[in-house]
């Protein structure tokens, strides 16, 4: 067995692209694709390579009839196009995998040039190229994973945040490699801080083990029929958690998600058919429809440059994103849904406590000198400024933040960044705010442009 994987891996080496850290992947949940196209795939592959995103994680439930069906098309799309794939396989969807059914699923597709090969540059392992494997939860099942380690190689970075960094890392006799934190968004009121990201980091750097850091632009969801309906605050989340990757530099970002439209926090398109689960799910209204979010794309390519070179580029082309609700948070009623989670020792909090009725937005630019910013809700204009500025400070180039409250305005907004009366870059073109609710119930899920 040792000399097959030595073969294979001598083999692999010349013929597949091998991946050293730092990475950034989206998480991409297959199983709201069972209508997925060969071309829906290599149009969000392209997104995702103009996003300078290295691959998509693939969340697969067990037991999804969709899986096999998606998973041929996914692969075919990636071979077609030179991008990569890697799973996460979910343990809580519809409860645990199979360990047979793991290794089989592995040994069936890591052999593909498309999957994503981590080169493995640790403990005397001399870059071996080792297939990339994650999960959704699951750390009832870590004894299965020495067995499926063996059968495959596996570079194994679980999700197991309902543990702690330190118990994760012991399961099974240490069997990880690294992990993956799910733990995203921030308790409350507050901003998120990387207190969480640290503790991972410090319970695996000593056993020389990879982290990976989630972020997440948003979170909401209103499932009744999935007994789910909170709100974590995501005002000012999406550019300062990317702040903070700079700040702990793990070895992977994975970005929370490309596609899980039934918790709001989706970066990709929305198409229509792939919103069948606010059916299944008994949605009050279907939150996500018409509300964009390609404006968390807008920085990508920076944020990750800036990531994986550890310097800011001299040359930047310059823009402005923004993001905001699309009715005061008192304008509807709030449909039931809870700011935080008593499920994860959360102290619930009246939703309108944990997010502001503004407009954020952000410029990357070469320096704020001169730049002014406007703020338009349905024509009536407000100055905004910059509350947040690059680490390096004013004046030089990186993203700006700021926000404008609502205030009592109504109608399309528009962004606009101008220098010395110049127009820079504008954000508009979402759907704009209203004080008329859809099925008189609150849409918590925010627009960005
Ligand atoms: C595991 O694989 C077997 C054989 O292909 C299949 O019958 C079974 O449904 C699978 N179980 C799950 C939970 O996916
Ligand atoms: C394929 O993608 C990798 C990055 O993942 C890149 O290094 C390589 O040059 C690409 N190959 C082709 C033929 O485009
Ligand atoms: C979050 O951070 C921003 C930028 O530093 C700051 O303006 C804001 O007051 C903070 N909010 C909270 C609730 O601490």
């Amino acid at each position: 067995m040792q000399l097959l994987i030595a073969a294979l891996t001598a083999v692999a080496l010349v013929l597949m692209p091998v991946h050293a850290a730092k990475e950034v992947f989206a998480h991409m949940i297959v199983g709201n694709l069972p209508e997925f196209t060969l071309s829906d795939w290599e149009d969000d592959i392209r997104l995702a390579q103009a996003s300078k995103i290295d691959a998509f994680v693939l969340n697969i439930a067990a037991k999804d009839p969709s899986n096999d069906k998606s998973l041929d098309l996914a692969f075919e799309a990636a071979n077609a196009l030179n991008f990569s794939l890697f799973f996460s396989f979910d343990y809580l969807a519809q409860g645990p995998w199979p360990q047979a059914n793991v290794t089989a699923l592995l040994q069936k597709f890591t052999p593909n040039p498309a999957y994503f090969k981590h080169q493995d540059n640790n403990n005397n392992n001399a870059g071996r190229s080792r297939p990339l494997v994650s999960t959704f939860e699951g750390p009832d099942s870590a004894a299965d994973w020495p067995s499926i380690k063996a059968a495959t190689d596996a570079f194994f970075v679980p999700d197991w945040s309902s543990k702690t960094a330190s118990d994760a890392a012991a399961l099974a006799g240490g069997v990880v490699d690294g992990l993956f934190s799910f733990n995203a968004w921030p308790d409350g009121a507050a901003n998120m801080t990387t207190d969480g990201d640290r503790a991972f980091q410090a319970a695996l750097a000593p056993q020389k083990k990879a982290y990976m850091m989630p972020v997440s632009p948003w979170f909401f969801t209103n499932l009744p029929g999935f007994d789910k309906n909170w709100l974590w605050r995501g005002d000012e989340l999406w550019d300062g958690r990317w702040r903070q990757v700079m700040e702990v530099v793990p070895d992977f970002v994975q970005i929370l998600t490309w596609n899980d439209y039934g918790e709001s926090h989706y970066i990709g398109p929305v198409r229509k058919k792939e919103l069948g689960l606010f059916t299944t799910a008994k949605a009050p209204l279907e939150y996500v429809k018409g509300v964009t979010h390609d404006g968390w794309r807008k920085f990508l390519p920076f944020y990750i440059e800036v990531y994986k070179t550890g310097k800011v580029p001299a040359e930047v082309e310059e823009g402005v994103a923004a993001y905001y609700r699309t009715a005061p948070a008192l304008a509807c009623p709030a449909g039931g849904t809870k700011g935080n989670n008593v499920d994860f020792g959360q102290t619930e909090v009246a939703p309108e406590g944990l997010v502001e009725d503004s407009v954020f937005y952000a410029a990357l630019l070469k320096s704020d000198e001169g730049v002014t910013v406007t703020v338009s809700i349905g024509g009536k204009q407000q100055t905004g400024a910059f509350t947040r500025a690059p680490a390096a400070g004013a004046g030089t180039l990186g993203v700006y933040m700021g926000s404008v409250p609502l205030g009592e305005n109504t109608g399309d907004v528009v962004v606009t960044v101008s220098r010395d009366g110049q127009t820079v870059a504008t954000a508009e073109g979402g759907k704009g705010i209203s004080t008329e609710c859809e099925n008189n119930v609150q849409n918590w899920n925010a627009v960005a442009v």
